[in-house]
């Protein structure tokens, strides 16, 4: 049974993952060899079978052993250790959820319901490297896999919805205070039956704008708000979760020589863990709506079409009705007015578990 080396397990992304893995008996076809960047000596977490005590994160040496390592741990962690093992000659497969190493020429971005075919040949000629991709970009591809695999997107737009686990656990936590900070100094108001609605918006208001609003993760206030900048400026004017979505989505099609125009704007807004996402899909040629139901319905086994009416739009194409599921929900399918090659899609997906945690837990199933 190949060595697994686990790293950045007890963080949220490898806290689903361990879950994912549990649930689908992964360990029972590894040997699981847990490492830690803080306790090391202490107990490996129970999977079912007798595993060693915790290693040493950074040492270099058990790592070498390992046949294959899973890392969870973060970009910093991919920095430091992953040029040492290879100056060392490691030759395992490294499995990581980080964005590091994602458009380094030999890593491949997974996500094999869409791209079984980029990782089968990358595996044939000896790549090592597997990267989990954006996660807008994966749900994005999860959702809209058969327009691509039919090839018959000129362009398209993402304008996104996205959740505050993409930020991180101590971001999730702090919209959750926000939240309790609305509600409790809104409390005396929403109990009074007499109470004037304007009296109920400028509690708000004053709350979101006060200084002891919790906003030290944040930076602004996002419950009852939104904030539509995610991660860092390009020079371009773009951020580079916008960026990501032009870059890693035609890497991970095989596709970066001839690439697919993406572009749009993401904005966070305050769902827990599922990242929503409007298309504007420009068509190559005109293409029944019928048949665009059944690319997008055959691609891959989770992406479900939602038909376009509002009871079934607004109970099963939400991130209330997603999160913790792997079904990615795509709806509001019509031609838009604009003309019959120009289509509209809406989709929802759970960033951590098709965003993060499953095409890692794939991979390594693929590589074993
Ligand atoms: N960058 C994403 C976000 C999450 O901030 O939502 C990770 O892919």
């Amino acid at each position: 049974m190949k060595k697994t080396g686990m790293v950045g397990w007890r963080g949220m992304v490898g806290s689903v993952l361990m879950e994912r893995m549990m649930a689908q008996n992964d360990f029972e076809k590894i040997t699981p060899v847990f490492f830690t960047t803080s306790q090391a000596g202490q107990k490996a977490p129970d999977v079912g079978k007798e595993t060693s005590a915790l290693i040493d994160a950074h040492d270099i040496d058990a790592l070498m052993e390992m046949d294959i390592i899973i890392s969870c741990q973060g970009g910093g962690y991919t920095e430091a250790v992953r040029p040492k093992l290879a100056e060392n000659g490691w030759k395992g497969f490294w499995i990581d959820a980080a964005s590091t190493l994602r458009m380094a020429d030999d890593s491949i971005i997974v996500l094999d319901p869409v791209n079984r075919k980029v990782i089968d040949e990358a595996l044939d000629r000896g790549i090592k490297n597997y990267i989990g991709g954006n996660c807008t970009v994966s749900l994005m591809l999860m959702a809209l896999g058969g327009l691509f695999e039919n090839d018959v997107v000129e362009w398209l737009t993402s304008m996104t919805y996205q959740a505050a686990s993409g930020a991180g656990a101590k971001n999730m936590t702090e919209l959750v205070a926000q939240m309790r900070a609305i509600g409790d100094a809104a409390a005396p108001i929403l109990d009074d039956p007499a109470a004037a609605i304007l009296d109920l918006d400028r509690k708000v208001t004053e709350t979101l704008r006060s200084d002891t609003f919790p906003t030290a993760n944040w930076g602004v206030p996002l419950g009852a708000s939104l904030i539509p900048w995610i991660d860092r400026a390009m020079e371009n004017g773009q951020t580079r979760e916008e960026w990501k979505g032009f870059v890693e989505t035609n890497k991970i099609l095989g596709r970066s020589d001839l690439p697919v125009p993406i572009d749009g704007q993401c904005v966070r807004i305050g769902s827990m863990r599922c990242h929503s996402q409007a298309f504007t899909i420009k068509l190559k040629k005109e293409v029944p709506l019928a048949e665009i139901e059944a690319m997008l319905a055959s691609n891959n086994d989770w992406v479900k079409v939602i038909p376009n009416t509002k009871d079934q739009t607004v109970t099963e194409l939400t991130p209330a009705a997603v999160t913790g599921t792997l079904t990615v929900p795509v709806g509001r399918i019509r031609k838009m007015t604009l003309g019959q090659d120009y289509l509209t899609a809406f989709s929802v997906g759970d960033q951590l578990l098709w965003g993060a945690a499953e095409p890692l837990r794939r991979i390594l199933n693929i590589i074993l």
